[in-house]
């Protein structure tokens, strides 16, 4: 079937300001909006650029708007969005180049929510790894499932107000960590959690949730933050 696709087009060596141009190509009804990209870059305009790697939903770099929804072009087919479609970066980031967005300002707010397992106590005498129960690593399961694509932060009303604000995808990977029956860290991460940038922000909007490849409940789960950050428990 001829799909015709509305690309944003933007070169920092050539353009002004961004505009869109139109490709029309034979694809199929199953084939994803990234094999789309692929038939444009491959056989319209090599100049094309967007980001891509695994294919298959595992590495979070090809998060664009769809028809103006967020979502990641190799999990989007091409009968689920019809025979014409728009494509664009996301928003709320700086764009580099056509689909491309500077992610570090992305990546500085993850990194500020420590990620990483911190627990400075001896372990165990027998020398073994930090033992959990099944319940206990069920508890933060779901943000485990983070593939860091900037969908849900880039759908956030509060960061399009604030790009200070940590957004959604940060306060996932504090939740994962927050809730690590191994961890020593969520007295730092809840001070974090605090500050005005925090979770003071959000105002469950719910775009973070929808937007989400990964089907985590995030609003949801910055609920728990909140609620841990008021009454200390974490259950
Ligand atoms: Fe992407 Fe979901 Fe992680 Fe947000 S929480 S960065 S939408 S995988
Ligand atoms: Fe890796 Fe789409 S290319 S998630």
């Amino acid at each position: 079937m001829e799909v015709t696709v509305r690309i944003f087009r933007y070169d920092p060596e050539k353009d002004q300001r961004g505009h869109y141009e139109n490709y029309t190509v034979e694809a199929h009804e199953t084939d994803r909006v990234l094999d789309v990209l692929e038939l444009v870059k491959g056989h319209k305009d090599g100049s094309l650029a967007f980001r891509r790697s695994c294919a298959h939903g595992v590495c979070g770099s090809d998060a664009m708007r769809i028809n103006g929804r967020n979502a990641l072009a190799c999990k989007t087919l091409v009968r689920d969005v019809g025979t014409e479609i728009k494509i664009e970066p996301l928003l709320g980031l700086k764009v580099t180049k056509d689909l491309i967005v500077d992610m570090e300002p992305f990546f500085d707010n993850y990194k500020k929510m420590l990620p990483y397992l911190i627990n400075e106590s001896p372990l165990p005498v027998d020398g073994r790894e930090r033992l959990q129960s099944p319940e206990q690593r069920a508890r933060f399961d779901e943000t485990t499932k983070c593939i860091l694509c900037a969908a849900c932060t880039t759908a956030c009303p509060s960061f399009w107000a604030s790009e200070e604000y940590y957004g959604p995808a940060a306060l996932m990977a504090a939740h994962r960590f927050v809730f690590d029956s191994r961890d020593e860290g969520t007295t730092q991460r809840l001070e974090i959690l605090s500050e005005t940038n925090g979770t003071v922000r959000c105002h469950t909007a719910y775009n973070c949730t929808t937007a989400c490849p990964r089907g985590i409940h995030i609003t949801e789960a910055i609920g728990e933050l909140k609620m841990a950050m008021v009454t200390g428990k974490l259950d």
